[in-house]
């Protein structure tokens, strides 16, 4: 057995730079030439094997969650040596279990009614034959809905007040429900409470690890609608029928098809892991490759289109669609996000059509995000003003009469 899977030669600068510049192109160039498991060398990094073997990720992902140790310390200059990305594993869990729960899918959909307002209002100033850089105006728009529910305040300057002040004093502490207040007022098992740093950091990497990715997303989805219109259009057709299948599966679609962060995971297993013939030291990093694996031929028929059905079709299995990652760190936010691209999606088709505002864009990098290049420019071809099933329950609770504002929160929220 070799320790490490072979990759290519060239220095670790020459694949720094091959890295920093064109992740996809430089991790397709390995897997061609590689195969589905290959190590790379970053300047500043240890060796790094990418993998898209689907076994070495389910077992990465199912494993004893204290054998696995987040991968994530390069990221720490940006979000703090306190944020939940780089807790040790016991740590971790604990963590994870008491922030858990405003993230959870029942409390997210208290937010749709919120998130719906909040992205009509976006696309209502989307004119027709106007280009529109989709990515800056999903990244104000997913920056709100953080702030809100991180922070329990819809002013952003506001917002960054209170980040600077702290809360622990506030008189109305135990009646909020926002995350901030939760982590103040949360307490281990011996009374302990989370410190400042704990605090900061944890505030920083929510904040930024939820609203960037979304707007990556978000623009995706734009610059994929645009250049696939029936798909458009027959997400249209579905939500002014009321039935949110085909909405659900499109936003699954763009997520294999596009993922923001193509590493999807990164950990060190703490123990030697086997994939194929090799088996990796703890040393090594393992970045799981989510483009290799949504790529794959043999688990997605034809990846190359753009195509829903395949999520209503035959669904794949949860380890072969892994944009969230997987195991103890998934994405905290996976159900928020999921909400945010669905309830965007729904207000973007119901209002107007997009259209290429250029040939295919080139993959741009933003830190360890991949968007669209030039700003994820569409052009609003037509403004279809279809109504949104939200605005066909209020109306319906209208033509009734006496139907309370609780009841049309209802049926919205069980969309
Ligand atoms: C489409 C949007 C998003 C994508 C594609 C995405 C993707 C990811 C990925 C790939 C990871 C690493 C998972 C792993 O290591 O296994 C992650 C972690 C994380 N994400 Fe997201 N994310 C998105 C939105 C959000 C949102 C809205 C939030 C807001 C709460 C969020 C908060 C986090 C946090 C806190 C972690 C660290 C979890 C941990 O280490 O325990 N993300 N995300």
């Amino acid at each position: 057995m070799h320790r490490l899977p072979p990759g290519p030669r060239l220095p670790g600068l020459a694949q720094t730079l091959w890295f920093t510049f064109d992740q996809l192109g430089f991790w397709a160039f390995c897997r061609r030439r590689y195969g589905r498991t290959f190590t790379t060398r970053l300047a500043g990094f240890p060796p790094i094997v990418v993998t898209s073997d689907g076994d070495a990720i389910r077992r990465l992902f199912t494993g004893d969650a204290l054998l696995r140790r987040h991968g994530n310390d390069f990221l720490k200059p940006i979000f703090g040596e306190r944020s939940l990305f780089f807790l040790e594993p016991a740590e971790h869990v604990a963590r994870r279990r008491i922030e858990l729960g405003p993230f959870h899918g029942a409390a997210v959909r208290a937010y749709t009614e919120r998130i719906a307002e909040l992205a009509e209002a976006e696309v209502a100033t989307w004119m027709p034959g106007e280009v529109v850089a989709s990515h800056p105006r999903a990244r104000s728009l997913t920056l709100k809905v953080i702030l809100e529910l991180v922070l329990g305040v819809r002013d952003a300057a506001l917002a960054g007040e209170i980040t600077s002040i702290r809360i622990r004093d506030d008189p109305t502490l135990n009646e909020r429900s926002d995350v901030l207040s939760l982590l103040v007022r949360a307490q281990d098992e011996h009374g302990a409470k989370l410190s400042d740093a704990d605090l900061r950091d944890d505030l920083v990497t929510l904040v930024v690890a939820g609203h960037e990715p979304t707007a990556t997303a978000l623009a995706w989805a734009c610059d994929l609608l645009a250049r696939n219109p029936d798909v458009s259009a027959r997400i249209r057709e579905s939500v002014a029928s009321g039935d949110r299948e085909y909405l659900k599966a499109a936003v699954k679609e763009v997520l294999r098809a596009r993922p923001p962060l193509p590493a999807s995971a990164s950990r060190h297993a703490l123990e030697p892991f086997p994939i194929g013939d090799w088996i990796v030291e703890p040393d090594a990093l393992i970045f799981v490759d989510a483009i290799g694996m949504h790529s794959n031929s043999e688990v997605h028929a034809e990846p190359e289109a753009f195509r829903p059905e395949r999520f209503l079709d035959d669904p794949p299995d949860s380890y072969a669609h892994i944009p969230f990652g997987g195991g103890a760190h998934r994405c905290l936010g996976a159900a928020l996000a999921t909400l945010e691209l669905e309830v965007f999606l729904e207000a973007l088709v119901s209002r107007v059509e997009v259209a290429p505002a250029g040939p295919p864009v080139r993959p741009s990098r933003r830190g360890p995000t991949v968007g669209p290049g030039r700003d994820g420019r569409v052009r609003v071809a037509r403004v279809a003003r279809l109504p949104t099933a939200r605005r066909t329950a209020e109306r319906q609770a209208a033509a009734v009469g006496g139907l309370r504002s609780t009841d049309v929160e209802r049926s919205a929220a069980s969309r």
